[in-house]
């Protein structure tokens, strides 16, 4: 008993400091990982034309004050884009008749080339609708669940070497503009429970043989479309076999692209789609031009989408800038325009408005992805104050921020869920939270040469190339090998 009453004193104080320091840990080691979600750039001196560039951190942060704390609301000024976005209302910035079949123009010219199943132990589930669709969907969940993997270190990677591949714009070529590190690319996508195939791009375009693979949607879309270029290009054995049908160069500023692949009679195109629903405007009492989103209509280059066989969406990050989050005078349904309205809410409806869509005009033969929300990494502030990612060499190994699931991202699997046509969710969530080290921070721009390199405003949003959207596009050319197989 006496013992007892005399050690207490000294045992306490020790518990006391130990438990002190585990805090400070553990609150240093959170500030220090958490992304600090946010806005990234709108403006860009050198380039006149609408930037694409994602803003903000999108998905998750509609809920300013949800629990995950690092989310910031809508103080974000009014970027210029949604101005800008009114010219191209009027029509495409590219003169082509949109239903024009890129695939019926030209010359061909097959190689005769053996289609091999690659060996993948993804599993495909096929079941029969109630409505007699066939219901398609990569079984990730049983055999092999994609999201749930790590990120391992292989000497075979990048499968294209950094400035080899002429389709990467300047905003995510990170070392022709003097990032010197190049671990980052080294890093292959490992999911637990399976293989994935290795990425074959001579399989992956004689799998596109006659079709049209369509990416729609904002800038990380396009991020993902140059990846996918890049991936495809380094196995030409003729490099001028691939080319833009219209001549154009990849620049943010252009909404459609159509990379012809001659000896494949496949096309791999681009349609930019911010919102995936209408983008309008509206004269107020002054004669001022405001703009305004239907979320009951779907935008008008879906009469694009609708010649492509396989598609692949996205959007988020456009729904939480100033307008769009701050709902006012902005969201429209039929000819109301809500005087104030919950952005969320919004999204759900357009993402419904885009799954009606999809029901209503995809039929068996194609194949639909939605590719998920592709984290950032803000350190110690925001787009526009100094939020950082400089200086991160390594994936984060661990840690409570890899759990952090956007809400938007949850509405996204509601509304997949509730759609009669099978889309496959590319569930990128996870893998992206890991590389904090994959985004081109101050290297979105030519800094060889500078004296002292501006960390002002960092994009922790979008990818270096090559980089993590490689690893996107291997899932899917997982699934296209995975599907092939069963049929
Ligand atoms: C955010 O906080 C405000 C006031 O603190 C509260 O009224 C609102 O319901 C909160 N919103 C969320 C999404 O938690
Ligand atoms: C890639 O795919 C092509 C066409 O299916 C096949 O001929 C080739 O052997 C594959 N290459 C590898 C390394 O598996
Ligand atoms: C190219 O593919 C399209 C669409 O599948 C098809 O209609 C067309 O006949 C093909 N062209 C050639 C030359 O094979
Ligand atoms: C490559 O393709 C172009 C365009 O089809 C052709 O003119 C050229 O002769 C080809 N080069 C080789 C080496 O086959
Ligand atoms: C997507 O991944 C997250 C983990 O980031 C997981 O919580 C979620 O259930 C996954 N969704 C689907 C449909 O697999
Ligand atoms: C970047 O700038 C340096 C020095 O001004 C120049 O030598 C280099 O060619 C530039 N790189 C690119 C990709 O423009």
């Amino acid at each position: 008993m006496a013992t007892t009453i005399t050690r207490t004193p000294h045992k306490l104080p020790i518990i006391f400091i130990l438990l002190a320091f585990l805090i400070t840990i553990f609150i240093f080691s959170k500030r220090s990982l958490d992304p600090h979600l946010s806005i990234y750039t709108t403006t860009d001196p050198y380039n006149p034309l609408p930037d694409p560039q994602i803003p903000p951190n999108s998905n998750s942060n509609s809920n300013s004050n949800s629990t995950s704390g690092f989310i910031k609301s809508d103080s974000t000024p009014k970027p210029p884009i949604l101005q800008t976005e009114l010219k191209t209302e009027t029509g495409f910035v590219d003169s082509e008749p949109l239903d024009e079949n890129p695939l019926l123009q030209s010359k061909q010219n097959d190689p005769e080339l053996v289609n091999e199943d690659s060996g993948t132990e993804i599993e495909v589930k096929t079941s029969v609708h109630e409505d007699g669709l066939v219901k398609k969907s990569v079984d990730w969940g049983r055999s092999c669940n994609m999201h749930s993997g790590k990120w391992v270190r292989d000497e075979g990677y990048p499968i294209y070497k950094p400035g080899s591949c002429p389709f990467v714009d300047e905003a995510f070529d990170c070392q022709a503009n003097g990032r010197s590190d190049q671990d980052y690319v080294k890093w292959r996508w490992q999911p637990h429970h399976c293989q994935l195939p290795r990425f074959n791009a001579t399989d992956f375009l004689v799998r596109l043989r006659g079709k049209r693979l369509m990416l729609v949607g904002d800038s990380m879309n396009r991020n993902q479309y140059e990846s996918l270029l890049c991936l495809l290009y380094e196995s030409l054995p003729n490099k001028s076999k691939m080319y833009e049908i219209h001549g154009y160069k990849i620049t943010k500023g252009r909404g459609y692209f159509v990379f012809k692949f001659e000896d494949y009679n496949c096309t791999v195109e681009f349609v930019r789609s911010h919102f995936l629903v209408r983008e309008g405007a509206r004269i107020n009492g002054q004669g001022n031009s405001n703009p305004t989103l239907s979320i009951d209509a779907i935008d008008k280059s879906a009469r694009r989408w609708k010649g492509a066989d396989i598609l692949v969406f996205n959007t988020g990050h456009w729904w939480v800038h100033g307008k769009t989050s701050r709902g006012k005078n902005y969201f429209k349904e039929g000819d109301y325009i809500y005087p104030k309205f919950d952005a969320v809410e919004a999204f759900r409806r357009a993402l419904k408005t885009w799954g009606k869509w999809i029901d209503k005009n995809m039929n068996q033969e194609k194949l639909v992805f939605y590719r998920g929300y592709s984290s950032a990494h803000f350190r110690g502030g925001e787009w526009d104050s100094g939020g950082t990612c400089h200086g991160e060499t390594e994936p984060i190994k661990n840690g409570r921020i890899i759990e952090t699931y956007p809400p938007k991202m949850k509405i996204i699997e509601e509304v997949i869920q509730e759609m009669r046509f099978p889309v496959v969710l590319l569930n990128v969530t996870r893998l992206t939270n890991f590389r904090k080290d994959g985004h081109p921070s101050v290297y979105g721009k030519n800094v060889t040469g500078l004296k002292k390199v501006s960390t002002k405003r960092e994009d922790c949003s979008h990818w270096c190339l090559p980089g993590v959207p490689d690893a996107w596009n291997e899932l899917i050319y997982a699934t296209l090998a995975a599907q092939s197989q069963t049929n």
